[in-house]
C-alpha cells in the first residue's frame, strides 16, 4: 500500500513511518514542521534503508493542501497533523480550532474528491475527559470533563469524521485513541524532540536525568492512587507504530474505533524509578500542587484492538525508558545539533 502520513516527520508519524516500511508498505510525508524537522526523515531513511518522499505543506491552508496532496499518489491516509500542547491550546484556542479542524477537513476534502477510501486518524484518551471508569473502553462516553481546546478538537474531529463517514460509507475510517506514547526507536536515530521546556513527564524527566533541567515537579501528590501521584497507561512509540499498521490491514469496516494502550498503569515517581534504573542516574524531583484539568487515573482497557486488530504492546516502561535515555543521550539537543 502507498500511505501518506500526514504530520509524519513528527514523533509519532516518523516511528510509523519506519514500521510501515519495515512493513513492505511506501510511504509519503506532507507536513509544514511547525513542530517537526526535517532531519527525522533522513534518520527514517538511515533506519529503513529506503526513500521517503517528502511535501512540505500547510495542511490547514485549504490551496497549499490541495496543491500538496495533488503531487503525490496514495491509497490510504495517516492523519497525524496538528497542534498538540494542552496547555498552550488554553492560551491559543483560535490557533487550536483552526489548525486541528482545517487540517481535517481539508483532508478528507481531498480524499473524496481523490477516491481514497481508507483514513487512520490520531485521536486521544482525552476525549474520555474526566473517566468514570478504569481501565476505560471504548463504550466509555466521550466528552464529559474535557478541560481544555485541545481535548475539544479530538472529539470533534472524531464527530466530523464519524459524519463524513456515514455520508460516504464506502469511506474505511479507524479513530486510534492513544494513551500516553513514549520512548524512542532503540537506534537513537528517531524519538521525541519537543521544542523548548517539554509538557509531558518522560521528556522532562529525561532532561533531569541528562542535567539539562534542575528537577522535576511532581504534580500532585494526593491523588487516589498507589502513592499519591497521577497514574497514566504509557505505550511505547514502537508499539504505537505496530498499531497503525495494524489498523490499516485489519480494522473492521466502515467507521472503527480502538484504545491504544497497554492495560497496564504507572505512578509518576515508578515512572522517575524506572527512568533512574534505565540512565544509571538520579532524577531528582520536587512535589508540587496538581496540574489543572488533570485526572488521577487513566488506564486503557485495549481488549478490542488486541481481539479486532491482532495487535497488543510487547514493550515494557523499562524498555520504554531505556530507549527514551539512549535517544535523550545521543542526541541531547534533538534533531538540532548533532
Ligand atoms: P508532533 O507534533 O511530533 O507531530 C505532529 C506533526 O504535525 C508535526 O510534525 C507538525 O509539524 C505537523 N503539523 C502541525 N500542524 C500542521 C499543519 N497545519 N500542516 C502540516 N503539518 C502540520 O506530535 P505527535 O506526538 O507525533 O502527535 C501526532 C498526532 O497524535 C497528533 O495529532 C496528536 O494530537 C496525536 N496524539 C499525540 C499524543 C502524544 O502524547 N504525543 C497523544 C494522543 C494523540
Ligand atoms: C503524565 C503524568 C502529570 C509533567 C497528555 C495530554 C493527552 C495526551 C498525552 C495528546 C501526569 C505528571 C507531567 C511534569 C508531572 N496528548 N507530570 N510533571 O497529561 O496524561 O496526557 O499527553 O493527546 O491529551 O493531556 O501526560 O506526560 O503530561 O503527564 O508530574 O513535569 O505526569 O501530572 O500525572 P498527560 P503528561
Amino acid at each position: 500500500m502507498r500511505v501518506l502520513l500526514t504530520g509524519g516527520a513528527g514523533f509519532i508519524g516518523s516511528h510509523t513511518a519506519v514500521s510501515l516500511i519495515e512493513a513492505g508498505h511506501d510511504v509519503v510525508v506532507v507536513d509544514d514542521l511547525s513542530n517537526s524537522n526535517s532531519e527525522s526523515l533522513r534518520r527514517v531513511e538511515k533506519i529503513t534503508g529506503v526513500a521517503v518522499q517528502f511535501i512540505k505543506a500547510d495542511l490547514a491552508d485549504k490551496s497549499e493542501a490541495t496543491a500538496a496532496l495533488e503531487r503525490s499518489d496514495f491509497e490510504a491516509v495517516v492523519h497525524f497533523a496538528g497542534l498538540k500542547a494542552v496547555a498552550e491550546s488554553v492560551q491559543q484556542p483560535l490557533a487550536y480550532y483552526r489548525t486541528n479542524l482545517d487540517t481535517t477537513l481539508n483532508v478528507l476534502d481531498v480524499m473524496r474528491s481523490r477516491h481514497v477510501t481508507q483514513l487512520v486518524f490520531s485521536s486521544s484518551a482525552t476525549v474520555y475527559g474526566s473517566p468514570q471508569t478504569n481501565p476505560i473502553d471504548e463504550t466509555h462516553p466521550v466528552g464529559v470533563g474535557i478541560t481544555n481546546p485541545y481535548g475539544w478538537t479530538k472529539a470533534m474531529n472524531e464527530q466530523i469524521i464519524r459524519d463524513v463517514q456515514s455520508a460516504w460509507p464506502e469511506l474505511s475510517a479507524t479513530l486510534l485513541r492513544y494513551f500516553n506514547p513514549v520512548g524512542a526507536h532503540p537506534s537513537g536515530l528517531l524519538g521525541e524532540d519537543p521544542a523548548g521546556i517539554p509538557n509531558n513527564l518522560m521528556p522532562y524527566v529525561a532532561q533531569v536525568a541528562a542535567g539539562r533541567r534542575e528537577r522535576l515537579r511532581v504534580f500532585g501528590a494526593n491523588y487516589d492512587t498507589v502513592d499519591g501521584t497521577g497514574v497514566r497507561d504509557y505505550i511505547h512509540v514502537v508499539d504505537l507504530a505496530a498499531g497503525h499498521v495494524a489498523a490499516l490491514l485489519n480494522a473492521a469496516p466502515g467507521l472503527s474505533l480502538y484504545n491504544l494502550g497497554s492495560g497496564i498503569g504507572y505512578s509518576v515517581l515508578e515512572v522517575v524509578k524506572a527512568f533512574e534504573k534505565a540512565a544509571g542516574r538520579p532524577v531528582p524531583y520536587e512535589l508540587a500542587p496538581e496540574r489543572p484539568g488533570d485526572v488521577a487515573t487513566s488506564i486503557a482497557n485495549p481488549a478490542r484492538a488486541n481481539s479486532e486488530l491482532g495487535w497488543r504492546t510487547r514493550l515494557e516502561l523499562e524498555d520504554a525508558c531505556r530507549d527514551a535515555w539512549n535517544w535523550q543521550s545521543k542526541n541531547p539537543e534533538g534533531f538540532r545539533r548533532t
